[in-house]
């Protein structure tokens, strides 16, 4: 079992407990056991429900052309953003401390 501290959208900090490929994203492990209303997209890299900085560790996982087209229309984003959909869910996370950034892209 590995687990990785968040900040969710009160600022509370809070812990998820994983196993390697129990779920396919970060984003996923985190809507289906954590939090509600993100994830929007369904995990394409379109809507930016998931945004998520990174203040404790470092992502290995390459950014892909969706991921940075989203996180540059994000108002908030900066370069410890990433999108969560698109981070598979491993033991690299292990220990990562994340915050979340509740932002949606207008239409
Ligand atoms: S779930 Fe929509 S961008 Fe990640």
């Amino acid at each position: 079992m590995y687990s990785l501290t968040y900040f969710d959208e009160f600022g509370d900090q809070c812990t998820a407990n994983f196993t390697t490929h129990e779920y396919h994203s970060l984003m996923e492990l985190l809507f289906d056991k954590y939090m509600e209303e993100w994830g929007d997209c369904k995990g394409r890299a379109w809507c930016g429900t998931c945004h998520i900085k990174v203040l404790k560790g470092t992502l290995h996982e390459p950014m892909g052309e969706e991921e940075k087209h989203t996180l540059s229309k994000l108002e908030d984003s900066t370069k410890a953003s990433r999108l969560a959909c698109q981070i598979p869910l491993n033991a690299a996370l292990d220990k990562l401390v994340i915050k979340r950034v509740s932002e949606h892209l207008q239409d």
